[in-house]
Formats: structure tokens, C-alpha cells, sequence
């Protein structure tokens, strides 16, 4: 079993880049096809091994527990109709995992949002998964984090690389010149300007923590917008000579990001053994 039992998902976001349609619904249920985003990022925690999920939740996002949760009177209906496989597809999301639930009241930013897991983690390492960052399904992107902290003892980011216009999105790190392989992290800085960013190698939204990190997420000062990054508590732990990088070599989309999001249902869709082979064929009819 590995020895990262818990993961901690953030879903408190108001998906304001996704509106309308998070005007009424949260923007972990969209879909990739038939699935929601949330599940596919669970079940990329469950494949890493983990065995209980902390989502960290807040109003309007009641479609996420209940998605989880046991749906008595749809079960019963598909039972009574003898509907077997579709019985079988809403019973396994519930048997995916344990889900435990806290809330974030107030948007006080991702830093916050993971020292309101504290009491739900306790005092033992744990993946942290953000769920707008969606890997393609055959590369194992947390469980190679996993393994670097298995080996190093140490907390890490998933890292890649990202072109220079977009290194102001995201947390970027420091990186040797053969940036295959852990390398230890001496510098996470978030939000830089092109010009300030220590290298090109971003964060991106896989993370295996020690506890040791709400120490520091606990002595925080509000940042920009009065929110608290978990940025900053990272680089306490990089100061300890405590974290390392993990380069991630999947394919990711960010389906925060509207393009970004169709291409995952595209992509998605193309590997699906029941519909790959005739959306392939309308696709080739409608891009000609
Ligand atoms: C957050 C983190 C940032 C990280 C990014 C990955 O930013 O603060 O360090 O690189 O997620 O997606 P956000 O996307 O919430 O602005």
C-alpha cells in the first residue's frame, strides 16, 4: 500500500472563467464526455494508491457530494428496470473511495483552502490535487510524485515546462539544466512576470505534502487580494531544503480554460472504445 493514504481536492472555486454555465452548477462537474472532471481526477488519486479523499468545498457545490453520495431512488429505479450496467456505473462512483467534506467559507485563496483539510489530513503526508488540471488517462502523472517522495523524504511539485508567455499563470520553480529527472527546489515564486521567473518549469496542480506544510500554511500573511498562497508556504519548505521537483511527462489540460477543455473532450472522446472510431469519422467530415 502506498504511504500517501489521503488526497486533498480544492473545490471551492467559483468558476467565474467558465460562466454562464457555473452560474447554477459548480465547474468540477463538466463533463469530459460523460464523466465529470472531479471523477477523473479522483480516480487519478485512487490509481496512485490514496484511499481517502478531503474535498474542500464550499456553497453551490452540493452536485459534487451528491455525485459521490448513494442515489437511492435512481439505484432502485435501475434495478426494478433491470438496467445491470448503468446500475453498476452509479454504484461504482460511491465505492471509489472514502470522501470526507469540509468547507471553505470564504474564498481566502488555495493556501486557506488547504489549511482547512488540516484536522480532515492530520499528521501524515498527503497528494494535494487541483481540479482543473486533467492528465491524460494513460500516464500515471501523481503516482511518479508519489514515488519521488517514497524516495527523497521530501514534499513535491509536479513541474512542466511551459512556454515563456505563460509562466505569469502559474507557480514556477528553479531547474537545472537536465531537468529530467527530482531535483530539489530553491526558489517557487507565483505569478511571475516573464522577465522575474527563475525558470520555465511550472506547477501544475499535483503536489505530495508533509504535514509539515499547515505549520507553515498557519503562520501565513494574507497576500494580493487578501488571500493566502500556498506558494508562499512552499517556499518555507524549500527554505528547509524540504522540497523537491517532479517533472511530469503527461499530457495535460487545463480545463479551467475553455479551448483547453474542448480539446480534452476531443481527445477524450477519441480513445473511447464505444464512440472513438464514429466521432473520428465526423470529425474528419466537418474539418475538411
Ligand atoms: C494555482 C497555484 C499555482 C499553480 C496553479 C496550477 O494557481 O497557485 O502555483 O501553478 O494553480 O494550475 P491558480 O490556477 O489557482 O491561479
Amino acid at each position: 500500500m502506498s504511504i500517501i493514504r489521503k488526497a486533498v481536492i480544492p473545490v471551492a472555486g467559483l468558476g467565474t472563467r467558465f460562466l454562464p454555465i457555473t452560474k447554477a452548477q459548480p465547474k468540477e462537474m463538466l463533463p469530459l464526455v460523460d464523466k465529470p472532471v472531479i471523477q477523473h481526477v479522483v480516480e487519478e488519486a485512487i490509481r496512485a494508491g490514496v484511499d481517502s479523499i478531503v474535498l474542500v468545498t464550499g456553497r453551490g457545490k452540493q452536485a459534487i457530494e451528491n455525485h459521490f453520495d448513494v442515489a437511492y431512488e435512481l439505484e432502485d429505479t435501475l434495478q426494478r428496470r433491470g438496467k445491470t450496467e448503468d446500475l453498476q456505473t452509479v454504484r461504482g462512483v460511491t465505492a471509489l473511495s472514502q470522501f470526507a467534506y469540509v468547507r471553505q467559507g470564504e474564498p481566502l485563496g488555495l493556501g486557506h483552502a488547504v489549511l482547512c483539510a488540516r484536522h480532515a489530513v492530520g499528521n501524515e503526508p498527503f497528494a494535494l490535487l487541483l481540479g482543473d488540471d486533467v492528465f491524460a488517462e494513460e500516464h500515471p502523472a501523481l503516482e511518479s510524485l508519489v514515488a519521488a517522495y517514497e524516495r527523497t523524504g521530501k514534499s513535491v511539485v509536479g513541474v512542466q515546462e511551459v512556454p515563456l508567455e505563460h509562466v505569469s499563470r502559474y507557480g514556477i520553480v528553479n531547474a537545472p539544466k537536465d531537468a529530467t529527472t527530482v531535483w530539489d527546489v530553491t526558489r517557487i515564486v507565483e505569478k511571475p512576470k516573464p522577465a522575474d521567473a527563475p525558470s520555465r518549469f511550472a506547477v501544475v496542480g499535483r503536489y505530495i505534502l508533509s504535514p509539515r506544510v499547515f505549520e507553515h500554511l498557519a503562520a501565513l500573511e494574507p497576500g494580493v487580494g487578501g488571500e493566502y498562497q500556498l506558494t508562499d508556504a512552499l517556499m518555507e519548505l524549500a527554505e528547509e531544503g524540504q522540497l523537491v521537483a517532479c517533472p511530469i511527462p503527461a499530457k495535460r489540460f487545463d480545463t479551467g480554460n475553455k479551448l483547453d477543455y474542448l480539446k480534452a473532450n476531443v481527445e477524450f472522446a477519441l480513445k473511447r472504445e464505444d464512440l472513438g472510431a464514429d466521432f473520428l469519422a465526423y470529425l474528419r467530415e466537418v474539418v475538411k
